[in-house]
């Protein structure tokens, strides 16, 4: 996609590529029933990896963080390391798609505002096959908060997320795929718009001046302006909603 260049620079100027807090991972980690002590867990698209680091300090565990994206990888190692928890960390910069670890190997798989790459049914068919028995999966999902949202947000959607679903039809879902729902909750307007989207506008203003009179690059901003724009005017409509779940079809 043209003008990729421009949006990687932005957000690797950013503390996190998604909407998300600590204390939402915090929240969904909390509703996991049982772990042994020093889990495994595997963290898909990982990114600059806030919620890698917050698991690391909350689980005790052994993380392995994965993202296609290399810069990401390596900023997060350098956090781990000035945090004192490198030691639970590895990185693995491959796809999401290539991923060949054997089956039943994770007691926990984490994924915030990733696994959608994948479609978000495939990723939990993959997710159900690489937990243990009764492992647990964490992700967040957009979705649909209204019944009946406004005509410009349901244009919007269409070309952003056309599989878009609301609450209901994502949770049956998951339990067809042989999924147990344990809790699920709706990421709060912080969480997109502290931790995720004023950042995000501090970085534009200084990146507009950066590539002033590049076009690919405006239209790559622009593009974002309007995604933070649509979420502050119908963020009631749609936002992200973490789902803890649990495999139950062995
Ligand atoms: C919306 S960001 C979320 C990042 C992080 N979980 C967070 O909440 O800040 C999506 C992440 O998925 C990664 N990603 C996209 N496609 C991928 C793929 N095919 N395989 C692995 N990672 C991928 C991107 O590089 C990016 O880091």
């Amino acid at each position: 996609m043209e003008g990729m260049e421009y949006f990687y620079e932005l957000y690797e100027a950013l503390p996190r590529c998604g909407p998300g807090n600590n204390e939402s991972t915090r929240q969904a980690y909390n509703f996991i029933p049982v772990l042994p002590e020093h889990p495994l867990v595997l963290d898909i698209g990982c990114g600059p990896g806030v919620q890698t680091l917050e698991l690391a300090r909350i689980s005790g565990g052994r993380i392995i963080a994965l993202d296609n994206h290399k810069p990401f990888l390596d900023g997060l190692m350098k956090r781990a390391r000035a945090e004192g928890v490198a030691h639970q960390i590895t990185t693995m910069n491959i796809s999401m798609h290539d991923m060949d670890f054997e089956d039943k190997r994770f007691d926990l798989i984490w994924s915030e505002g990733a696994l959608y790459f994948m479609g978000f049914q495939n990723g939990l068919r993959r997710c159900h096959q690489l937990l243990k028995n009764n492992g647990c999966l964490a992700v967040t999902e957009l979705v649909l908060l209204d019944s009946d949202p406004p005509l410009p947000v349901m244009e919007y959607l269409k070309n952003e997320y056309p599989a878009i679903m609301d609450i209901r039809s994502n949770i049956e879902l998951i339990e067809n795929e042989k999924f147990s729902v344990i809790s699920h909750f709706s990421l709060d307007k912080p969480a997109w718009l502290e931790s995720y989207y004023l950042p995000m506008e501090g970085e534009l203003a200084r990146l507009a001046k950066k590539y002033e009179g590049n076009e690919i690059a405006s239209v790559a901003f622009e593009g974002m302006r309007t995604e933070i724009d649509m979420y502050k005017r119908y963020g009631d409509f749609y936002g992200y909603e973490f789902f803890v779940m649990q495999k139950i079809g062995f």
